[in-house]
């Protein structure tokens, strides 16, 4: 804690006035060396690494129409965050757009730390002109992740980028060093700026199909280069708005090797379903002869299927891409059997030297049961989306503040069921309470005919189960209970239900969103307020001292030495 203090004390001191980006960087570097020497006897010696990111609008054109882009050090998509297990990374995200900002971090679980997960419910938003350091650490993580801006509809003007955490130098990898390792960004697209995107929304309307796909960035010419005899990884993320989509490569196969943190049975595919929000490393071998090949994505199960290609480009290359578009497998019986095949690799190690079977899942009695069904209707005549009929409405202070902060009014635990209710949608600030240390299962029930996609921040829980129809107490006897993957964004097919078990054991107020971001925008969404009468450090850490503070928390004191449990 006394890192926390030392931090305040220095950064407090900063002048307010414009600095040049290398005198702000020593500044920072200069708390955390103060605040490391304090720290000696509790935390350890894990890296520290500084960015400093300006967000600004520029004109991008990916689908050769200029629109207005969101920019991260004037980058479409933004620059790529390289880290190791249990780096904690400083990042001061100055907001230079006309509006508020966030940026959230989908995968990274900030243990103990929910204020730092950049979301409306626990992070107030940065106002144009202002800046935020957040301060993230990439705890007893590996794998491979995405950031994006998580307001309003900023996700479809750009502003997200790659993350990475690569293992320890000791702890084994169960695969070869690739000869090099690329983040493939794909996603839908909208030709149509973000407001009038928001507005639509606003105004009761739903989203039209997106215009086109963008792969980093381009619908066009992306180009991953290889030469021949090598292995590659490719770190694949769904950072889209509305579909599924198919990756694949031209007379190639791929090995998944890790999904979302986790590394997988070694699968070979000729493709790979990635659903909304989704990440995966698959490795890809240059042994075909010397040319180039067309990478293509295509949405799934949508009545026109968009499709965009890129370029495979061998350094030998005799010509560039020829012959027929390979096609997605049609059905979505072939996806479902996909998915049942991605699993967890039991003798791997992930972040830790013990194998990921370590931990027997399968073998902890489930304390609670929780269903969630999403549905569409509207209020008023406005369309909105819900989960078991609560339709999410923002309150007008973050939902972690307010519980920090003791400020009654906000939102009421409890306020959405944790079953399915025969009643039509309402709104509500959702926050479904749960004990710290439940061990929880979740039934995600999708009774429309789209392919939902489900992100819980904060956590990362064992896909147990997946099937068309509805669930029923007996489904449990085809769940898997011993290799069934760990991520933190999972899919549930159209008339199917998806079942996952979790070990609530991150305390905080944590974010369950549908990744579908029109639905999330408008409704389908929660909190879960992972909670504990404990106020020790070891269970949460306490506010951070730069905390901005916003709506009803305006006025609070973050108090350090009053409300911190110094006395801990
Ligand atoms: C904004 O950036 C300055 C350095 O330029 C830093 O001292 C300050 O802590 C940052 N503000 C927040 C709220 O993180
Ligand atoms: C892909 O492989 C098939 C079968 O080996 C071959 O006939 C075809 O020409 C290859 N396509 C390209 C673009 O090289
Ligand atoms: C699982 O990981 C081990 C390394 O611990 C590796 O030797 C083995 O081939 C992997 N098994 C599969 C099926 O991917
Ligand atoms: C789970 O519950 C069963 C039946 O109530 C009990 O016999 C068993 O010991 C429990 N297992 C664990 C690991 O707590």
């Amino acid at each position: 804690m006394f890192h926390f203090l030392s931090y305040l004390v220095s950064t407090s001191q900063s002048p307010k006035t414009k600095n040049t980006k290398m005198v702000t960087n020593c500044r920072i570097a200069y708390a955390f060396v103060i605040g490391l020497s304090l720290l000696i006897a509790t935390a350890a010696e894990d890296p520290y690494k500084f960015y400093e990111w300006h967000v600004s609008y520029g004109t991008i054109s990916p689908m050769g129409v200029q629109q207005q882009g969101i920019l991260i050090n004037k980058m479409f998509p933004g620059p790529e965050i390289r880290s190791v297990t249990n780096d904690n990374l400083i990042i001061n995200v100055f907001n230079e757009l006309d509006e508020p900002f966030l940026i959230s971090w989908a995968g990274i679980q900030n243990r103990k730390n929910s204020f730092q997960d950049g979301v409306y419910g626990t992070t107030c938003p940065i106002p144009p002109g202002k800046n935020y350091t957040y301060a993230l650490q990439v705890k007893d993580q590996i794998g491979s992740f995405y950031y994006f801006p998580s307001l309003g509809f900023h996700k479809a003007a750009g502003g997200f980028g790659g993350i990475r955490i690569s293992s320890r130098p000791m702890i084994p990898v169960p695969f070869p060093p690739p000869a090099d390792d690329y983040t493939v960004l794909i996603g839908d697209w909208y030709k149509t700026d973000h407001k009038a995107l928001r507005a639509q929304l606003d105004n009761g309307g739903k989203l039209p199909p997106p215009d086109g796909i963008l792969i980093n960035g381009l619908s066009n010419g992306a180009t991953i280069n290889i030469q021949p005899g090598n292995t590659y990884r490719l770190r694949i993320s769904n950072v889209g708005l509305q579909n599924s989509l198919n990756f694949r490569i031209q007379n190639h196969t791929m090995k998944l090797v890790e999904v979302e943190g986790k590394h997988t049975l070694q699968n070979v595919y000729s493709s790979l379903d990635v659903h909304l929000g989704q990440s995966y490393s698959v490795l890809i071998t240059a042994n075909q002869p010397g040319k180039d090949y067309y990478i293509v994505v295509s949405s799934r199960f949508t009545p026109n299927v968009l499709t965009t290609t890129g370029v495979l480009h061998y350094s030998n290359s005799a010509g560039p891409v020829s012959g027929p578009i390979p096609d997605a497998p049609a059905s979505m019986s072939w996806s479902f059997s996909q998915a049942r095949t991605i699993r967890t690799n039991l003798t791997a190690s992930g972040p830790r030297p013990n194998p990921q079977g370590t931990y027997h899942y399968g073998g902890i009695n489930v304390t609670r049961t929780i269903k969630l069904v999403n549905s569409a209707g509207q209020i008023n005549g406005k369309q909105r989306y819900a989960v078991n009929s609560a339709s999410f409405t923002p309150s007008d202070t973050p939902l972690k503040l307010a519980d920090y902060f003791k400020i009654d009014g906000v939102y009421k635990p409890g306020s959405i069921s944790d079953q399915p209710k025969n009643a039509p949608i309402f709104s509500v600030t959702s926050v479904l309470q749960a004990d710290h240390k439940a061990f929880v299962e979740i039934v995600f029930e999708n009774w429309e005919n789209i392919v939902q996609s489900w992100h819980f921040n904060g956590y990362s829980f064992f896909v147990v189960g997946m099937e068309l129809g509805k669930w029923r107490p007996d489904s449990r006897k085809v769940y898997n209970l011993n290799d069934a993957v760990s991520r933190c964004t999972v899919q549930v097919y159209p008339r199917s239900w998806t079942a996952i078990y979790l070990a609530l054991d991150n305390v905080g107020m944590w974010n369950l969103r549908s990744e579908l971001w029109e639905r999330q925008y408008l409704g389908q969404q929660l909190y879960v307020r992972v909670y504990t009468t404990s106020t020790s450090p070891r269970d949460e850490y306490q506010i951070p001292t730069n905390a901005l503070l916003c709506g009803r928390a305006s006025g609070a004191h973050k108090g350090l030495l009053s409300v911190s449990g110094f006395e801990n």
